[in-house]
């Protein structure tokens, strides 16, 4: 383990224009330097290096980070090695943390269980090319698929012979405790080989190393499993591991894609046949770690079905979770009766490649389109379907991805879009409700936009786009996000430095502070994120860094921490008014009190506009002798121009100081 204290070093004394030069020509473009990206294929550059910022973003791919994250995804390597990578480059000496003897013991522990699995591997191995029954039975059961002698090597495959211990008395003899072959499940609580008589697949964990086996069963229509497989153990961990990822890593970064079969023999079949992004789950739906193991390398997933409607549906609740993970989710039917596998040596590889890109659907039109097919017509089934579908769509956290499957899905159901609009903004609503933010202590509040005896309107109004839900179309950063994303924008970038000397309190401290009335006005969920995870460092009394967003876990935390600081400082819409003051002032990023204060005091603004529509709606509405009332409403129309010019000034004393 790296100690702390050398981790910030690292990270204070690596250049990301240095880091990156190794590997990228980079010229200088303005405070920045540019190059042709190292993550996708481009002609123009659109990889851009900010030296001031210490991180590189990418336009075209979106890949982006500090110099940790470049070594990272560049060469592949953990957190840990990267930083190791890193301070060799900078001679920076790592006296690694002595770890306790237990987790020495440990360590050592599953060293012992890979060296095992690979004695295993190449027994089964030998097997299969060596003796006569193995060729006689395995490797022809093989060559009969279409499985060429170096595929059969590299993927590791092997076969087991048909006899009670072989394996078990030749790993014992050569010195391997039978208490590890139980444990990797290589021998039976009998003492007995655990595979016989089957051919045998290696199950490899990212690294390329042996942590489990499969056998499959040669003959066709028997009782018996066609499959059986290694128990889990500290290193085979089923739900976190894919089938082929180590051999597929470095196409699915190039191809930006993931393709994504049930079987191990898909997998080995197209590998062989030149498709090599490809990895299998194993016949069971997606699990999170799963997810999240293809998300490190892309976010763009093919799932290739086998052709039986049954697994069809049953797989595609599982997807949910896939959206919510952000990622793009495209299907494939093969055609009835045939794997992955068997379609490809059917048809071959150009005709197979060509069949899964023009087949390949969306997925939620494609689940649209499927379960559409079923209601025919019926409307309490297809009321059914719009909940469904809804619900699909609200997971998708970004946006504009959202505003497209309304439109589309609104078409293909033949609905009103404003039907499908409203039910995603119930259903949107309800998940950020669930997202219980944190009580925590008051600064000192500028203004405060709460009703007093709840007279203000309480829902916000539509607004001039027909709608203020994140349904609407509109650009990244114009109309009405830009207040909220600013609010992000400014946590990421200057939440540490001070904003009160007198009362040391930080540029986060002051905006969480001040923030909790609007807190259920950010219609965007991503930014919102950003808030609650500073506001949670706040109230764990940790600083809110940009080391900490930008090194996040969470990718698209990560992601939306580059791009927010990349993103060029921009003024709100409708704030020409005051331009003539702006014009004349520092940049916000060398003044974040006055950036910090602005951004708050424009969300309320929002939010106080936002109020008066609704507000101004309301007593539009109001029958005309209904005086209570309307004086009501007039009342709190006073109080809301109020607030506004309160705000207005205010704002107007942060931009004229
Ligand atoms: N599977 C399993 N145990 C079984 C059946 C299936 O673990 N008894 C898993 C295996 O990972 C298998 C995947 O589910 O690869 C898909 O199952 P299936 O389509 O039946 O197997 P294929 O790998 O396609 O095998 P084949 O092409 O030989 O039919
Ligand atoms: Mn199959």
């Amino acid at each position: 383990m790296i100690p702390q204290k050398t981790v910030q070093e690292i990270l204070e004394t690596a250049k990301i224009e240095e880091v990156i030069q190794d590997y990228v020509n980079l010229r200088r473009r303005g405070v920045n330097m540019i190059g042709l990206c190292p993550f996708h294929n481009e002609k123009t550059p659109s990889f851009t290096v900010s030296p001031a910022k210490n991180i590189f973003k990418c336009f075209g791919c979106g890949k982006g980070g500090d110099p940790a994250k470049f070594v990272m995804e560049h060469e592949h390597l953990t957190y840990p090695d990267a930083l190791r990578y890193l301070a060799r480059k900078y001679r920076i000496e790592v006296e690694e943390v002595k770890l306790t003897p237990e987790a020495v013991a440990q360590q050592q522990a599953e060293e012992s269980l890979y060296i095992l699995n690979d004695y295993a591997r190449q027994f089964y191995q030998d097997q299969l090319f060596e003796t006569d029954m193995g060729k006689s039975v395995g490797l022809s059961y093989f060559k009969g698929r279409g499985f060429r002698e170096e595929t059969i090597r590299k993927f590791g495959l092997g076969y087991a012979p048909n006899e009670q211990d072989a394996f078990v008395k030749k790993a014992t003899q050569t010195g391997y405790k039978l208490e590890f072959l139980k444990k990797l499940g290589l021998a039976s609580q009998y003492d007995r080989d655990f595979f016989r008589n089957r051919v045998m697949f290696t199950i490899h964990n990212l690294s390329g190393k042996p942590i489990a086996f499969a056998g499959r069963i040669m003959e066709k229509d028997v009782k018996a499993p066609k499959y059986i497989n290694s128990p889990e153990t500290e290193i085979y961990v089923k739900n976190k591991n894919l089938y082929g990822a180590f051999f597929a890593k470095t196409a699915i970064r190039k191809a930006d894609e993931c393709i994504l079969v049930e079987g191990y023999t898909d997998v080995i079949s197209l590998h062989q046949a030149g498709i090599e992004n490809v990895v299998a789950s194993s016949g069971t739906s997606l699990t999170d770690g799963q997810i999240a193991l293809i998300k490190r390398f892309t976010p763009n997933i093919k799932i290739l079905y086998d052709g039986d409607a049954a697994g069809v549906k049953a797989a595609l609740r599982g997807l949910d979770m896939v959206l919510e993970k952000d990622m793009n989710v495209r299907v494939v039917l093969i055609p009835d009766g045939d794997d992955p596998d068997s379609y490809l040596q059917k048809v071959g590889a150009t005709a197979f490649q060509e069949f899964i890109d023009k087949q390949s659907q969306d997925f939620i039109l494609f689940k649209t389109n499927l379960l559409l097919a079923e209601t025919k017509g019926d409307p309490v089934k297809k009321a059914g379907l719009v909940r469904d579908i809804v619900d699909s769509i609200s997971r998708v956290p970004d946006p504009f991805k959202r505003s497209f499957y309304v439109k589309e899905c609104a078409r293909v159901m033949e609905l009103e879009e404003a039907v499908l609009v409203s039910e995603a903004n119930k259903a949107v609503h309800q998940i950020l409700q669930k997202r219980d933010l944190d009580k925590r202590k008051k600064q000192e509040v500028k203004i405060n936009i709460v009703p007093e005896d709840g007279e203000f309107p309480t829902e916000v109004p539509p607004d001039d786009q027909g709608e203020h839900s994140f349904v609407a179309p509109k650009p990244r950063t114009a109309g009405h996000e830009f207040q909220e994303r600013d609010i992000a924008r400014i946590l990421v970038e200057a939440g540490e430095k001070i904003y009160d000397e007198e009362e040391n309190m930080t540029v986060a401290e002051f905006v969480l502070g001040n923030i909790e009335d609007v807190l259920e006005d950010f219609d965007n969920p991503e930014y919102l994120r950003i808030a609650k995870e500073a506001m949670q460092l706040v109230l764990g009394k940790s600083p809110v860094t940009t080391q900490y967003f930008i090194g996040h876990n969470d990718q698209t935390i990560s992601e939306l921490a580059v791009d927010l600081l990349h993103s060029p400082w921009e003024y709100s819409p409708g704030w020409e008014l005051h331009e003539m003051y702006l014009r004349s002032q520092k940049k916000p990023e060398e003044n974040f009190n006055k950036d910090s204060l602005s951004a708050l005091l424009q969300f309320k603004l929002r939010k106080v506009i936002r109020l008066c529509e609704k507000n101004q709606l309301q007593m539009k509405e109001v029958a005309s002798d209904d005086s209570t009332q309307l004086l009501r409403l007039m009342k709190v129309q006073m109080k809301l121009n109020e607030m506004r010019n309160e705000l207005m000034k205010q704002l107007g004393m942060v931009v004229l100081k």
